[in-house]
């Protein structure tokens, strides 16, 4: 299936605030993220709207950077380029009835793709690497990314509501396919 991404609009915002994933991804349902998806000066910059090629919405993708103490970026900073050091990070989800249909692969290459194309256009990130984290209970997700190219490089514990998650960090290199002539 084929992606493509457009800015967040209130509409869609409501929708994906409405999707459930089946435990154990409930973990991941985005009423949690509330705050962040519905924050509209994000919207186009950090955050996007991923349609199918009939124009449904179909997933969410957030981006922005980590610096080298593993803080986030201001948008001030980035709009400014100043992303020395910094890697380019994303986070996203597909539409919980898409999921387990084997659409994961075409999902992450096509959000990789748009994150590093954005990015250098945009930002001017200059940077070779695009990292994301997963919990390592998602072992679907955790396929997915290794056949997207994505390596795992550390590993660490996430607190989620008092609970701890063992998690991963995984990077790949930004291709030159990934960027505009
Ligand atoms: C993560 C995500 C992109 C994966 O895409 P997907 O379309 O659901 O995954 P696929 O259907 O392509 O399945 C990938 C593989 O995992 C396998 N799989 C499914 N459940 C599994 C499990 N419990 N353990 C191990 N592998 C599993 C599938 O069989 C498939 O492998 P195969 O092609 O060899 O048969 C998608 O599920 C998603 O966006 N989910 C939102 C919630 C979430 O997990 N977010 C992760 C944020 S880090």
């Amino acid at each position: 299936m084929r992606f493509r991404f457009l800015p967040m609009t209130s509409e869609h915002a409501a929708r994906i605030l409405t999707w459930k994933y089946p435990p154990p991804y409930d973990l991941y349902d985005y009423d949690k993220a509330a705050e962040h998806i519905l924050d509209s000066t994000g919207w186009g910059k950090t955050l996007f709207a991923a349609l199918d090629e009939t124009g449904a919405l179909a997933g969410e993708l957030t981006l922005g950077f980590l610096d080298r103490d593993d803080e986030w970026i201001s948008l001030d900073d980035m709009q400014a380029g100043r992303l020395e050091g910094c890697i380019l990070w994303i986070g996203f989800g597909l539409r919980p009835d898409l999921t387990g249909r084997g659409l994961g692969l075409d999902f992450v290459t096509a959000c990789a793709d748009f994150a590093a194309q954005f990015a250098r256009r945009q930002y001017r990130y200059g940077g070779a690497e695009i990292g994301l984290g997963v919990y390592q209970f998602n072992q679907r997700a955790i396929k997915v990314y290794e056949r997207a190219g994505f390596v795992k490089f550390t590993e660490r514990i996430a607190l989620v509501n008092g609970r701890e998650y063992p998690a991963q960090r995984m990077k790949q290199r930004i291709h030159r396919t990934h960027l505009p002539n």
